[in-house]
């Protein structure tokens, strides 16, 4: 049977609607399907805790509420994304079946309450689980209006009960076989962790290569989960596809693992929008942060598209500060979506709840259930701009670099106690190097160790401490057929279970970088170290830098020196290197560099790699650009400005027109503050690559 894709006939404009918090208000429904439209939503999330509502008690089922609701928003002209309920589970569940409840690590089993807090592991949660969803996906797997299903929410944490550690060592078992094997993969007679029976195997601390494990296993216990739950939805509704909403910057599982469990790739987006400011976190950064996890999120599936299935049409009710959005911010927000490969916008919530936690969360409707508020229309502005828009389903954002974010690889790196472990931040170094290419408009894909990186010309490898088996060989194949790959400090030091290699830093890269790293000096923050190019280097880099943080001391056995320390007793030592092998070459930067290096290197990069920018230079600093093309070649450039303040972008080339003025594009385009612009051009050659 081949899996669903998701393939939306029309950008979806969606929201988290819960109606059945408001079943005893007379009216509300009514109300609630006038404003919908509107709003131009033409799509909700329904369900995603409703499970006290669809099965007050054990066995006792009342959906005539949702037969309701998914009538009327058919009639309505609402698509449906379904979820399933088990992100919440009832009180009298909780009650009947202690089990259920998550043990942490403390092994104290937790209260009812809140939410997210079931054990995956768990054979009665699991078979309440099945029963749910088979009479969800009995009842309305057919539904003309059901457009997804949303499995669950937000996935995350972790259980410590005996069930799940009774599986990881089931788990364990199956991968190693017998406890020698284990013992020296965790190199567990460090301190005398020995283990001699499998049942020892209960607490986790101090050992990494079991911690990696705990998570491999957690992960896999959460794909198993949802397997478990997406069978009666696949079987009762073959062609509907399914995904699960992800979180930013969350690493309890490896996101890559999950995403390959579902149909499409879904993901909740909550920046601070204009709470951020000042000289170290300029309002962009967050333009640039949120761009850098929407090609994660599309990275994962990178030639389907994704859906940005929350954000808030206003503000968020847990940030502490969450200021209003200023004008244009939550137009530009969500066309920054789009650009990335998002097949529309969804809101959480509709109608603002009236009691509880979120009660001051940003909504569509207010308390004061009106539809001139400000919010509401700017809300219905997007509906209008994305039904405009019509034109652009189906197209997708194409990318020539890469950049590896690997869950496996930040688990070693959070877990790692070593003499640079206060200045790891690897997301804002992963960022500091994706930062250029956003700058200059030019795509970026967000992968893991693992994908297929041959249809790149550029991949960037930041901190790749651990690499797993074959994942050498790729990188070096790359390089072989034409590649440009850039690794850095901290880079290829363990394995798959957390063992260093021995023989010399980078391991198994050494002969593709043709460097053996020696020591890794760490600077406290007053300390930095200058960085200067050698003379006529190969990629025509002058100047000098400033290394911070991390400084790696190593010998270049046959790649030439672009750069080298400055300063300290190692000045002169390799800080920056280039080997070429094959076709390609293969970079290594040994210490943390400073933007204004960055920027210099990437062009060097894209200028090697013959990767054209659409203005032809970099951008004004928090300006990006970036276009998404159809099968047909037709492309749609967004042109976006993170700043508060206005910015000039000049240099356009090519038949650009404005897609809501039909206008040609100007040479000099006047950006105001936060705004957007989308600009379309007819295709010029069919595209050759095919998804
Ligand atoms: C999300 C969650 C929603 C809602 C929202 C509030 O993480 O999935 O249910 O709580 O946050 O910002």
């Amino acid at each position: 049977m081949t899996a669903p894709r998701f393939r939306p006939t029309a950008l979806i404009h969606g929201c988290d609607y819960n109606p059945e918090q408001w079943r005893k208000v007379p009216g509300i429904w009514d109300s609630d399907m006038r404003l919908l439209n509107a709003a131009h939503l033409n799509g909700v999330t329904l369900g995603i805790f409703s499970w006290a509502e669809l099965e007050p008690a054990e066995g006792v089922y009342q959906f005539a509420w949702m037969d309701e609701i998914f009538e009327r928003l058919h009639a309505n002209g609402q698509r449906v994304i379904l979820a399933t309920p088990s992100g919440a589970k009832p009180n009298w569940m909780a009650e009947s079946y202690p089990e259920i409840r998550r043990v942490g690590e403390d092994g104290r089993r937790r209260l009812q309450g809140l939410r997210h807090n079931h054990c995956l592991t768990s054979p009665v949660y699991r078979a309440k689980v099945r029963q749910m969803n088979t009479l969800l996906a009995q009842r309305y797997g057919k539904h003309p209006a059901l457009l997804a299903w949303h499995i669950s929410n937000e996935y995350g944490g972790y259980c410590y009960c005996d069930l799940c550690k009774a599986g990881f060592r089931t788990w364990l078992q199956e991968k190693y076989v017998s406890l020698d094997a284990l013992n020296d993969a965790w190199w567990s007679r460090f301190w005398s962790h020995t283990y001699t029976a499998w049942e020892q195997i209960d607490r986790l601390d101090g050992i990494h290569g079991a911690r990696l494990d705990w998570k491999r296993f957690m992960t896999h216990q959460c794909a198993s989960f949802i397997r478990h739950e997406a069978a009666p939805l696949r079987a009762n509704s073959p062609d509907i596809p399914t995904t699960v909403n992800m979180m930013a910057g969350i690493t309890w599982y490896d996101y890559h693992a999950l995403g390959r469990e579902v149909d499409f790739i879904s993901w909740d987006s909550y920046p601070s929008w204009n709470g951020q400011q000042g000289e170290n976190s300029p309002h962009w950064h967050l333009g640039l942060w949120t761009t850098f996890w929407h090609d994660h999120f599309r990275g994962m599936k990178r030639d389907e598209p994704m859906l940005l299935i929350e954000t808030t049409p206003s503000q968020v009710n847990w940030a502490g500060v969450s200021p209003l959005k200023r004008p244009d911010v939550h137009r530009t927000a969500n066309l920054l979506g789009i650009s990335r490969g998002s097949e529309g916008v969804c809101y959480f919530q509709f109608r603002s709840s009236r009691g509880s936690s979120e009660k001051y969360h940003g909504t569509v409707v207010s308390h004061d259930g009106r539809d001139d508020t400000r919010v509401f229309r700017e809300v219905r502005a997007t509906g209008e701009l994305l039904h405009a828009l019509q034109p652009i389903v189906g197209s997708l954002p194409r990318a020539e670099v890469a950049i590896i974010y690997d869950y496996q690889n930040i688990w070693t790196l959070n877990e790692m106690e070593s003499p640079v472990k206060q200045a790891l931040n690897h997301t804002s170094t992963c960022i500091d190097h994706y930062a250029p290419f956003w700058h200059s408009g030019v795509g970026v894909d967000v992968i893991e160790q693992s994908a297929d990186i041959s249809r790149y010309r550029i991949v960037i490898a930041p901190m790749l401490q651990m690499l797993l088996p074959g994942t050498a060989q790729r990188l070096t194949a790359f390089v072989e057929n034409g590649g440009i790959l850039v690794t850095t400090y901290l880079t290829g030091y363990v394995n798959e279970t957390d063992l260093c290699f021995l023989g010399g830093f980078p391991g198994p890269l050494r002969e593709l970088l043709g460097v053996r790293i020696e020591e890794i000096d760490a600077l406290p923050a007053y300390r930095t170290v200058p960085v200067t190019a050698t003379a006529d280097n190969r990629l025509g880099l002058s100047g000098t830098w400033t290394a911070r943080d991390a400084c790696e001391l190593l010998h270049a056995e046959s790649a030439e020196v672009l750069a080298t320390y400055a300063g300290e007793f190692y000045a002169g030592m390799p800080a920056v290197t280039r080997k070429a092998t094959g076709r390609g070459v293969a970079y290594h930067l040994a210490a943390r560099l400073g933007h204004d290096f960055y920027n210099l290197f990437t062009a060097a990069l894209l200028r090697d790699a013959g990767i054209a920018l659409p203005f032809g230079a970099p951008l004004p600093t928090g300006v990006t650009a970036q276009t998404r093309t159809a099968a047909d070649g037709r492309r749609w450039m967004f042109l976006m400005n993170f700043n508060e303040t206005a910015v000039t972008v000049a240099g356009a080339t090519g038949a650009w027109h404005d897609v809501e003025s039909s206008a040609a594009m100007p040479t000099t385009i006047e950006l105001p503050a936060c705004a957007a612009r989308i600009f379309s051009a007819p295709a010029t050659s069919p595209r050759t690559t095919t998804p």
